[in-house]
């Protein structure tokens, strides 16, 4: 692929972060439940990109539980450790995986999810809750993907 199209590919990427930025600010501006936020910043992510699944894990009594998503139905536990969400939760850093056959001890909610991003909503270096977002191409996610996720993230905590 020339150079030109890459860094096209990326801008576009990158610009619709910055709008979804924008709105997901002004959408959680007013709201201070977090399960309301979580619900529509889900929302909102799964309009702008049509990832597969994209939600929230939630650490309830040493495991994760399944909080607010778009998409198909899903696993409601994860144990401390188990899979890409447990992993992101112990390490306490984002996780991508480009082909979730190469990950091991991956949870597959559903064989169509190819590739997953999962970034820690962290508060006080406490893990509060893990977003997933899963895509059915492999590769999908990168350090565009993780920066504003990231930034996503950091904005559900007051
Ligand atoms: N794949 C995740 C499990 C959650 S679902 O994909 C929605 C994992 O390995 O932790």
């Amino acid at each position: 692929m020339a150079e030109h199209l890459i860094v096209d590919n990326l801008l576009s990427k990158e610009e619709k972060y910055k709008s979804l930025l924008l709105q997901i600010k002004a959408l959680i501006e007013g709201e201070e439940d977090i399960i309301a936020n979580m619900a529509n910043v889900s929302a909102a992510i799964k309009e702008m990109f049509d990832y597969f699944w994209v939600g929230f894990y939630q650490v309830k009594s040493e495991m994760l539980v399944l909080g607010p998503f778009q998409g198909p139905i899903a696993c409601t536990r994860i144990k401390y450790g188990r899979g890409v969400c447990g992993t992101c939760w112990k390490e306490k850093s984002t996780i991508i995986v480009p082909d979730v056959d190469q990950f091991p001890g991956h949870i597959a909610c559903s064989s169509l999810s190819r590739s997953e991003i999962v970034v820690p909503v962290m508060k006080d270096n406490e893990v509060l809750a893990v977003l997933d977002v899963d895509s059915v191409e492999l590769d999908e996610f990168d350090e565009i993907d993780s920066l504003y996720l990231n930034e996503i993230c950091s904005l559900l905590i007051r």
